[in-house]
């Protein structure tokens, strides 16, 4: 199958053909979501609180991105490979924000960069895309921002937030961005950000009208616990393991296992 590339997603979005995205921490997980056709593979920052035992995604640094995207860059192929830009990694100094994209690019093997924010961003995506390192937009709820936010809510629901939102949508393709992903943001609010750009928007609890749809692939499989009512779970893991080691304890425990067969 044909690598999935920064033309190929924006051809996609002309086409009117669905762009599908999903989160990947590690060598196994991006393999599967390969060979299951998946074309955006998210190393996201959500690893801090999926994987890492992190309260927020704050606490995320470039050194945990850098350790999960190589592993998922091993198990990549076809699918486009985006690295999340963690908190406070581009938002001081735009030389930062190059420095550190650079490094997702050169050692986590990245493809693109997806960092959060609106217009007071632009001169750190400026420069990153001026180093030739394409940049993901990332605008509604964007998880960096909980405290300023106040928790995890719906942004945009008011006309001077939606507003706002569209004309930072605007800003962002203007300034180079290739992609948005817009997260917790009502649908028709979703539908006409995705209707004014000609880059393709990917949604996460931003409705159906989104040029695409990611979530995170541990809430899809019922494995983080996590069901806000934007995820469907298409699983539940952590029931067959939560039943699977209690069998494995129990025959253990009966010496049931291992049995002739699992013996030499
Ligand atoms: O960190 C993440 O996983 C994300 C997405 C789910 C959009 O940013």
């Amino acid at each position: 199958m044909e690598k999935i590339t920064t033309t190929r997603l924006i051809e996609m979005k002309q086409r009117g053909e669905k762009i599908t995205a999903l989160t990947a921490y590690d060598c196994p997980t991006a393999r599967l979501l390969n060979e299951a056709g998946i074309d955006v593979v998210l190393v996201g920052d959500s690893v801090g609180m999926v994987k890492l035992g992190y309260e927020s995604t704050l606490s995320v640094n470039m050194e945990d991105m850098l350790y999960h995207a190589r592993s998922v860059k091993k198990g990549n192929s076809r699918a486009f490979l985006a690295v999340d830009m963690p908190f406070l990694s581009y938002e001081s100094k735009p030389s930062d924000a190059v420095y550190n994209a650079g490094l997702l690019v050169k050692i986590g093997g990245a493809e693109a960069v997806k960092l959060e924010g609106g217009r007071e961003m632009l001169k750190s995506i400026r420069a990153v895309i001026e180093a030739k390192i394409p940049v993901i937009g990332h605008l509604g709820l964007t998880p960096q921002g909980i405290h300023k936010f106040g928790g995890y809510k719906v942004q945009g629901r008011d006309p001077k937030s939606a507003q706002k939102m569209i004309d930072d949508a605007l800003a962002l393709e203007e300034s180079g961005v290739f992609m948005l992903v817009l997260e917790c943001i009502p649908a028709g609010l979703a539908k006409k950000i995705t209707s004014l750009l000609s880059i393709p928007t990917i949604g996460i609890g931003a409705g159906p009208h989104c040029d695409g749809q990611v979530l995170v692939t541990d809430d899809l499989l019922g494995l983080s616990g996590m069901s806000p009512k934007f995820v469907k779970k298409y699983a539940n893991l952590q029931g067959d393991i939560s039943k699977a080691v209690k069998k494995y304890r129990k025959e253990v425990r009966a010496s049931r296992f291992p049995s002739r067969s699992n013996s030499y």
